[in-house]
């Protein structure tokens, strides 16, 4: 066998499609003791453990973490890379917050020296949670993209990265035109758009932030660009929604805003997408548009509650992804994302499972990106992966102590009390990260 094989041996489980609730196993494989076999970044094969022989064969790494969780690296669908010093700001909603602490911060990521030494962080911090890939707002600046993207290049992962256009109502060191957010947005597309992993986001801060002009030339670029995903916020805040109302009257609401101007479809993720009205939510469904979900930074700004059950099995079912929206977001882990999410959601009175919440976070967001070679863990998807030890703190294991060995009370228990603590180590296309707790 060639070397270069690398076989990742624990409690394997992959999910086949999306679960329609707690107890329905047949959305999901699990392998109690698996074996995934790794080569060129991809998987290969997944086989139990007993055929470890077949599959191992001379040259072959094996990392053993029997008897922890092995799950498809996750994915984070909305987050902002220059607010990482953002996060934890204190006592404001949504356009306060923006002028108050936001714009100030990404003011700041005009340095691309800045940006460069932000964007390991971000990247360590991504990893030593467990996500592989994110979709990320870049600031106004061309050179902040350009440094995340260099980076997640350098590490192996796969990112989504815009640099966020915004060329009205707000201070001038993040301001762009209609015309250079075009311009820019395009060489980045030109430069890194399926460079590697890398894929570039068109990515309109949102509508009170860009003049009609603006709007018109993504657009136009999206239309050139139709591989491209499109993101952008939608409905977060009433005071936000009131504002654009008045900016643009002559549409019919807030969505019709970006359908205008053709940044609304299947490419198309709306972070947010709170206070939506019947015909909002009937186009975003005939248009397959997508409506990420924010739980702790809805909390945290005190957003609203985002109607998850509503828009899945209404009578026009909204596509829906999961995310941190760091900075407004208060966590990188995309566990505690889907706690704060199931609190959300007690709140309106709907139940979250752990299995829809584990799948959310891997296959249900790659789905929602349209990359049905990520968060999965099957033959010719990459090899991203988070190897989870579900007893990592002492209230952990001292809870699971007192379970039935149930293997979705086991992720219950990890999405509601998890953290970067349960991230025992993480594959970025089959190479370990030495997050320093492997011991292979
Ligand atoms: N709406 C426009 N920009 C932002 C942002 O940076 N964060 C959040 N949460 N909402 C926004
Ligand atoms: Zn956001």
């Amino acid at each position: 066998r060639p070397s270069g094989r690398t076989l990742v041996r624990g409690r394997v489980l992959t999910f086949k499609r999306r679960p329609h609730g707690a107890g329905d196993s047949a959305a999901y494989s699990y392998f109690e003791d698996g074996i995934v076999v790794a080569e060129g970044g991809r998987v290969v094969d997944v086989v139990d453990g007993g055929e470890m022989s077949r599959v191992a064969g001379e040259g072959a790494i094996l990392h053993d973490f029997s008897g922890k969780l092995i799950l498809p690296g996750f994915i984070d669908t909305h987050i902002h890379f220059p607010q990482t010093q953002v996060i934890a700001s204190y006592g404001e909603q949504l356009l306060e917050w923006l002028t108050k602490y936001t714009f100030p911060a990404e003011s700041r990521y005009g340095d691309p020296a800045f940006a460069g030494v932000q964007a390991r962080f971000f990247i360590d911090e991504l990893l030593r949670n467990g996500t592989t890939t994110a979709v990320c707002y870049g600031s106004v600046h061309k050179g902040s993209a350009e440094a995340l993207l260099a980076e997640s290049e350098r590490r192996g992962t796969a990112m989504f990265v815009g640099k966020t256009a915004m060329d009205r109502n707000a201070p001038p060191d993040v301001l762009d035109t209609a015309q250079s957010a075009h311009d820019d947005t395009a060489t980045l597309i030109a430069a890194w758009h399926g460079r590697g992993r890398q894929k570039v986001v068109i990515t309109p801060r949102f509508a009170i932030t860009s003049t009609p002009e603006q709007l018109e030339a993504l657009g136009s670029l999206a239309r050139d660009h139709p591989d491209c995903l499109i993101q952008t916020h939608l409905s977060e805040n009433l005071e936000e929604i009131a504002t654009v109302r008045r900016l643009f009257p002559e549409r019919a609401d807030y969505l019709d805003v970006y359908e205008h101007y053709g940044l609304v479809g299947p490419k198309s993720l709306m972070g947010h997408a709170i206070h939506l009205t019947p015909r909002e939510i009937q186009r975003m469904s005939e248009s397959g548009t997508v409506a990420v979900f924010c739980p702790t930074s809805n909390l945290f700004i005190g957003s609203g509650l985002f109607d998850y059950k509503g828009l899945e099995g209404g009578t026009h079912p909204v596509r829906i992804a999961l995310a941190t929206d760091i900075g407004g977001g208060t966590s990188y882990s995309m566990l505690a994302t889907a706690a704060e999410a199931y609190k959300v959601m007690q709140l309106r009175g709907q139940k979250l499972s752990a299995i829809e919440a584990f799948h959310l976070m891997t296959r249900g967001n790659a789905e929602a990106l349209g990359e049905p070679d990520l968060g999965r863990i099957a033959p010719g998807a990459h090899a991203d992966l988070v190897v989870l030890d579900s007893a990592a703190t002492p209230a952990m294991a001292h809870r699971l102590a007192a379970g039935s060995g149930d293997l979705e009370e086991e992720l219950f228990v990890l999405m509601t009390l998890g953290s970067d603590r349960n991230v025992h180590e993480v594959f970025v296309g089959g190479r370990p990260q030495g997050l320093g707790k492997a011991v292979s």
